[in-house]
């Protein structure tokens, strides 16, 4: 009898996940939602918040820039603390949570993370909602206008990030939270806390917390589509990736006779296996011809980040060396774990077959997407020479005009 149905997945576990890969597009600064969540803690903490809202306000600044998938977007926000285009960011986060239940009460916080409180207030928002808003908008404030000085001189710079502050109170934030803000910030602790080594520490100390929830095994496939929608965004050239190798190593896999509970599986970790692209520079990502050497050192480090988003969470531990193992080959030429060929299970290998499929037939920046007869080719090629599995690519092979069109995302 299978177990897999009754996997369950800790919340709290995946919220973490979520904000670890969302914040790699932050490249040398990861700790944005982090820092935002603490700040948002304190406050509420100061602000006289039950147990729950000091934790909803936590998870909140965790997941409030789930929108951002692009260096680029990310540097405007980081950079400007006022930059026009804001609201884009905060549409995308709003739309991508609204409809997944387990998530849904952080959308309209997330879609109003940047309006300005005389303006939020004016709207038809709860109080609750606006407040959750407000909150997050001023933390997210005070970290761009910290960022620069938690390693060095945090405890000088404070002053005139209180100062910026306070000039908005009333505009852009809710007085009650400026002044929140006021009491929190006088211990040197809670500036201390923000630096790299604390935030981490303090983020994964929470981690050990279990939430009241756990995701089934349907809702864990909605939050990896949500995941997989974040990676496919981040370049032209990589949309519908994920969900095309996903929808591809699920076919192959059922059709191959597995489990429908291992295809469920598959199909999970098809959807999360280029997490780790997140940390992909754009321009690496959509360069127009081949890589060089140190773009490419860098581009190999990405299924090394999909592995360590995912392995801290209970349950997914399979999951994680799937996905994990998409570039492996079974001649040991791949990266970057080289696992023994024994360690290389078919749930690995179709995935793996999948994912070489799908890049072949989409467009990339430096070629146009492949025929069938030239896909073919190229995975035999792959087979012959040891790198993939021989008999998953003639499967795919004898059922190659449905593998083309599911890997085209035709059907
Ligand atoms: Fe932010
Ligand atoms: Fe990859
Ligand atoms: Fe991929």
């Amino acid at each position: 009898m299978s177990t897999f149905s009754k996997l369950e997945i800790d919340l709290r576990q995946m919220i973490i996940a979520i904000e670890t890969a969302v914040s790699l597009v932050g490249m040398n600064d990861t700790n944005h939602g982090k820092r935002v969540g603490y700040i948002a803690s304190q406050l509420g903490y100061q602000l006289g918040f039950n147990d729950q809202a000091i934790q909803f306000s936590f998870d909140l600044g965790l997941l409030h820039d789930c929108g951002v998938s692009t260096e680029q977007m990310h540097s405007h926000l980081v950079n400007q603390f006022d930059w026009c285009d804001a609201h884009i960011h905060c549409g995308i986060g709003y739309r991508l949570l609204k409809d997944f239940e387990p998530l849904s009460g952080f959308a309209i916080p997330i879609l109003y993370h940047h309006t300005p409180w005389e303006k939020l207030n004016r709207l038809d928002v709860s109080i609750q909602d606006t407040r959750m808003a407000n909150l997050i908008f001023l933390a997210d404030r005070v970290d761009v206008l910290a960022a620069g000085h938690y390693e060095t001189d945090i405890l000088l710079a404070r002053e005139e990030i209180v100062k910026s502050v306070t000039n908005y109170k009333g505009t852009y934030f809710d007085p009650e939270i400026v002044n929140a803000f006021h009491q929190v910030e006088k211990s040197e602790a809670f500036w201390i806390a923000l630096q790299d080594r604390h935030i981490t520490r303090y983020t994964w100390d929470m981690s050990q917390f279990e939430s009241s929830k756990l995701l089934s095994i349907s809702q864990l496939k909605q939050l990896s589509l949500i995941l997989a929608y974040i990676v496919d965004q981040k370049s032209p050239f990589t949309a519908q990736h994920s969900v095309g190798v996903a929808s591809l190593a699920r076919y192959i896999a059922s059709s191959l006779g597995l489990l429908s509970e291992q295809c469920e599986k598959i199909e999970i970790a098809g959807l999360l296996h280029d997490l780790g692209k997140l940390h992909i520079p754009d321009h690496i990502l959509g360069k127009p011809g081949p890589l060089s050497d140190i773009e490419r050192a860098i581009m190999n480090q990405h299924s090394y980040e999909t592995y360590e988003i995912l392995r801290h969470i209970k349950g997914l531990e399979d999951i994680a060396c799937w996905a994990a193992f998409h570039h492996e080959g079974l001649n040991g030429v791949g990266y970057p774990f080289h696992p023994h060929q024994k360690e290389l299970s078919i749930e690995s290998r179709i995935i793996a077959v999948a994912d070489i499929f799908q890049a072949l037939v989409q467009d990339r920046p430096y070629r146009s997407g492949m025929p069938l007869n030239k896909v073919i080719d190229i995975l035999d090629e792959f087979a012959s020479s040891g790198k993939l599995d021989q008999n998953i690519v003639d499967h795919a092979k004898k059922h190659g005009e449905e593998c083309f069109e599911i890997a085209k995302g035709n059907s």
